[in-house]
């Protein structure tokens, strides 16, 4: 019988020093047994990578994010096979559901959305289903803050800007009030801070960054639906994003932006097309 439970318990089990067995399975760029973990990307199905693309084509089952994976990819990619949403269905559903399919030799792929390093939650149903006997790998994907940067014709990164990114998400029924660092990376200045599934929660996120006194004239940029044709950008600050998305009316898929690297404002050249290459050992940037 399934327990995800017993798989998942088995692996917090095991010191973090222990690597992980199926590491060093493969070399990169060879073909691997099992079920792949594709990330589908932000939305336009032509930013599936080309092995994402190849898999899916190849798949009599995919199991997919449902709202989050563009219908036009899997109308595209997958329309001959069956196509079955993650949503609404917990691990003892899902399990079973993948690893039936596959013993009876099925091609199944599982479609995260964006990356699934990213919120994807892959990791524990790649552990259940490696303790059923399947065999699981990940195909990475464009992840919907790269999406909403290319939008942004920006950079999240810019020198003189921002050093640093950090990928995080609000305080909320998944997360302790002590675990939010929003106002910690805001505090810090030269960090760009892209938050996930907080759109809906933009006011309260906004609000609480005022009341710990921060700038309430920061630029904060969110991009509902980075890349699918009803995308949408909208700009503000800490004090007036708030009721700006309010008023657009969106409480879910859109990427947060804080900081000045969504408007490239005030950025310098930097070393690597001014000679530096030429002069200095270290890791060149691209
Ligand atoms: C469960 S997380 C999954 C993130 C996904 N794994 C990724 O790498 O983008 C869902 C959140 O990602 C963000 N998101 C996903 N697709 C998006 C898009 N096309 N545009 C903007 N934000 C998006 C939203 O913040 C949404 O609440």
């Amino acid at each position: 019988m399934t327990d995800p439970q017993r798989a998942i318990d088995a692996r917090g089990r095991r010191p973090a020093t222990e690597r992980d067995e199926r590491i060093a399975e493969h070399s990169a760029g060879e073909k691997q047994e099992g079920i792949p973990f594709i990330g589908a990307g932000p939305g336009d199905p032509g930013l599936l990578t080309v092995t994402g693309k190849e898999l899916v084509e190849e798949a009599d089952l995919v199991v997919h994010a449902g709202s989050l994976v563009n219908s036009d990819l899997l109308e595209r990619y997958c329309a001959d096979a069956e196509q079955v949403t993650s949503i609404g269905k917990d691990l003892e559903e899902l399990v079973p559901l993948i690893r039936d399919a596959y013993e009876e030799g099925r091609t199944v792929v599982r479609l995260h959305s964006g990356d699934p390093a990213i919120y994807g939650a892959a990791v524990e149903q790649m552990d259940a289903l490696e303790h059923e006997g399947v065999p699981t790998y990940i195909v990475p994907g464009v992840t919907s803050a790269f999406a909403a940067s290319a939008s942004l014709r920006t950079q999240l990164t810019l020198n003189g800007v921002a050093n640093h990114v950090a990928f995080t998400r609000p305080q909320g029924k998944t997360l302790d009030p002590e675990d939010d660092h929003i106002g910690e990376f805001v505090e810090m200045g030269d960090v760009t801070t892209c938050i996930y599934l907080g759109t809906h929660a933009i006011p309260e996120t906004m609000d609480r960054l005022l009341a710990e006194d921060h700038d309430p004239d920061t630029p904060v940029t969110v991009v509902y639906h980075a890349s699918w044709p009803d995308e949408d950008i909208i700009e503000g600050t800490i004090e007036t994003i708030g009721e700006r998305v309010e008023a657009a009316g969106y409480r879910a898929s859109a990427m947060v932006i804080i900081g000045d690297a969504a408007r490239k404002a005030g950025y310098d050249r930097s070393y690597l097309y001014d000679g530096w290459a030429n002069r200095s050992s270290g890791e060149a940037d691209d």
